[in-house]
């Protein structure tokens, strides 16, 4: 089974990566800070968790105000590096664990938490600061990464306690995983900083060494608390520490703290904090080994019936997207000019390329697009629902009528 053997506290200011980029870690002004992930690289090091879980923030990076999800869990094979304005950082794409968020996904979600769940977006500073900073990366990182965003830049903000809830969640859907993973869990952000208004620069360090103290012994004080709170206390942006909270949630109360470093260089309060079970392999009793979705239990002997789900969702992402395309005028255009060519550019393989020839519509189903993709390549090729219903059902158009209260429908 999958075990959490510790987590890391971490802010995510982006002048990190560029202090970084620009190897400043000898530069007097960033030698704290730089010195102060250390001791946390050292012990991902001695530790080489198989997975780090990350609960970070996307800032309007990969995520607009058209659409903000509360929490949301990455399910992609790989991640790619934001560009946040200043181009793309130079660095590795980023593996994720499909087959572990997945199982978070479906284990949260049956647990009452209803994370969204996202492929293609690129991952920010929220994860993308600290990170080079805690895992070598020459060529390639030498772990995956499941990232788990958080809203934390439009309110109403998820609260402190719900985030704490969710980390507990997390450890049991981690703790029910079959495979035999080490797992280290994350939380980004900032400690006591504000970036807007004309109390940008606000700083407490009385506050913040608390919240270090808290974050370990007491946890549930942090949690009470409403962000009204926490903006008071540590400025408007350090509302983002709940993240923290979602992190000490996936811990147990057997921990020692292994590392503490607080550097206050510019406007954020750079902090990495190291958790480290006491005993990784205590069996909590809270969890059994689960597998799959405990809602589709006996799904698949239902007859005639493909239910959609994430598995499928990432293994047929082209396919899928193909035809969502089709709401486009100008690629409904391109389609219909010459099919195969459309195929082609994009990167359909010659089994969807024959299906989508054919007007295949049961094979497409079986082979995992969705029927709300479909039936607009269905308007495209000038086919009604009813007319797809009933070659799926292996029926001629006039049969299938026949079975409905509306003989004369078209
Ligand atoms: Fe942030």
């Amino acid at each position: 089974m999958a075990r959490i053997i510790g987590g890391i506290g971490s802010s995510h200011v982006p002048t990190i990566g560029v202090a970084y980029d620009k190897n400043k870690q000898d530069h007097p002004a960033w030698a704290p800070l730089f010195k102060g992930f250390e001791p946390a690289f050292k012990w991902l090091e001695e530790k080489k968790p198989d997975v780090l879980i990350v609960f970070y923030n996307d800032h309007l990076n990969a995520f607009f105000y058209d659409l903000y999800p509360t929490f949301a869990v990455g399910v992609a094979e790989q991640y790619d590096v934001a560009d946040e304005g200043a181009g793309r950082r130079p660095l590795p794409m980023l593996p994720g664990h499909p087959g572990l968020a997945r199982h978070i996904a479906e284990q949260l979600v049956n647990d009452e938490f209803d994370l969204s769940v996202f492929q293609d977006r690129p991952l920010d500073h929220g994860v993308f600061s600290p990170l080079p900073l805690l895992w070598p990366h020459d060529d390639k990182w030498p772990g995956a990464v499941i990232p788990i965003e958080v809203n934390v830049v439009q309110y109403p903000l998820p609260t402190a306690m719900r985030c704490f809830k969710l980390g507990q969640a997390l450890r049991r859907a981690v703790e029910s995983y079959p495979e035999d993973l080490t797992v280290a869990v994350v939380g980004t952000g900032g400690l006591s900083h504000q970036i807007h208004g004309e109390r940008t620069g606000f700083n407490n360090t009385e506050w913040d060494i608390r919240f270090i103290d808290l974050i370990e012994k007491d946890p549930m004080t942090l949690a009470r608390m409403k962000h009204v709170d926490y903006i008071r206390l540590g400025g408007a942006e350090s509302v983002e520490v709940i993240m923290w909270l979602a992190m000490r949630g996936a811990l147990s109360d057997d921990i020692t703290k292994v590392h503490q470093n607080y550097y206050l260089a510019t406007t954020t309060a750079m902090t990495v904090l190291v958790f480290e079970e006491n005993d990784p392999a205590a069996d909590t009793g809270r969890t059994a080994i689960r597998t799959g979705n405990p809602q589709l239990e006996g799904a698949s002997e239902i007859e005639g019936t493909y239910v959609f789900d994430i598995q499928t969702a990432t293994k047929r992402i082209n396919l899928n997207r193909f035809f969502w395309n089709m709401k486009n005028p100008e690629f409904r255009a391109t389609f219909s000019a010459d099919e195969a060519a459309a195929c082609r550019k994009a990167g359909l393989t010659p089994e969807e390329t024959r299906m989508v020839a054919e007007r295949d519509w049961i094979g497409l189903v079986r082979y995992g697009a969705n029927f709300f993709v479909l039936e607009k390549f269905a308007r495209l090729v000038g086919e009604t629902n009813l007319e797809v219903y009933a070659e799926m059902r292996g029926e001629t158009f006039e049969e299938f009528l026949a079975t409905r209260q509306v003989p004369d429908a078209r």
